[in-house]
């Protein structure tokens, strides 16, 4: 099984910007740990972090086809990245929304996102845990785990 780990604008500095609120760890070292527990669950990840929403929708359009599910924390995008929200809605795969702060306990503009409608669920706060939770949820999504 593959799937897509997609980090949206400024994600690339992650241990950089903002720790009390986006944590300490790198981007590498959150992929790392990603890839660690992938590796257990028998996925393969192809990551991609881009601070450009055109970028990002050419890789989901590249990608899409051979995958069966997505992590996505779109960042800023999230809150108005309506082309973005397209093409994962064309994508027509399941896919988790995840935040590493929590969206709703911060400023009002940033409790809506345009994505979280057509997400399987929104992982918001959980700093890094959040998007290991991803995996394992949408691993066992895909597997047909947790459909009891
Ligand atoms: C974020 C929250 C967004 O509001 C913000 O623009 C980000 C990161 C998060 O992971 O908490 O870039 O998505």
């Amino acid at each position: 099984m593959r799937m897509l780990v997609i980090q949206g604008p400024n994600l690339n500095l992650l241990g950089e910007r903002d720790p009390s609120i986006y944590g300490t760890l790198s981007l590498d070292t959150l992929h790392d740990l990603l890839r660690k527990r992938a590796t257990e669950l028998k996925v393969d990840i192809t990551f991609h972090q881009s601070n450009s929403e055109g970028s990002l929708i050419d890789f989901l359009q590249q990608e899409a086809h051979q995958v069966s599910g997505i992590i996505i924390n779109p960042g800023a995008l999230t809150h108005y990245g309506l082309a973005l929200r397209e093409a994962l809605a064309d994508t027509k795969l399941p896919f988790v929304e995840v935040h590493l702060s929590n969206i709703h306990a911060r400023e009002d503009w940033r409790r809506r996102s345009v994505v979280a409608q057509i997400a399987l669920g929104q992982i918001s706060g959980l700093g890094w845990y959040g998007y290991i939770a991803a995996l394992n949820f949408l691993t066992d999504h895909v597997n047909g785990v947790n459909e009891l």
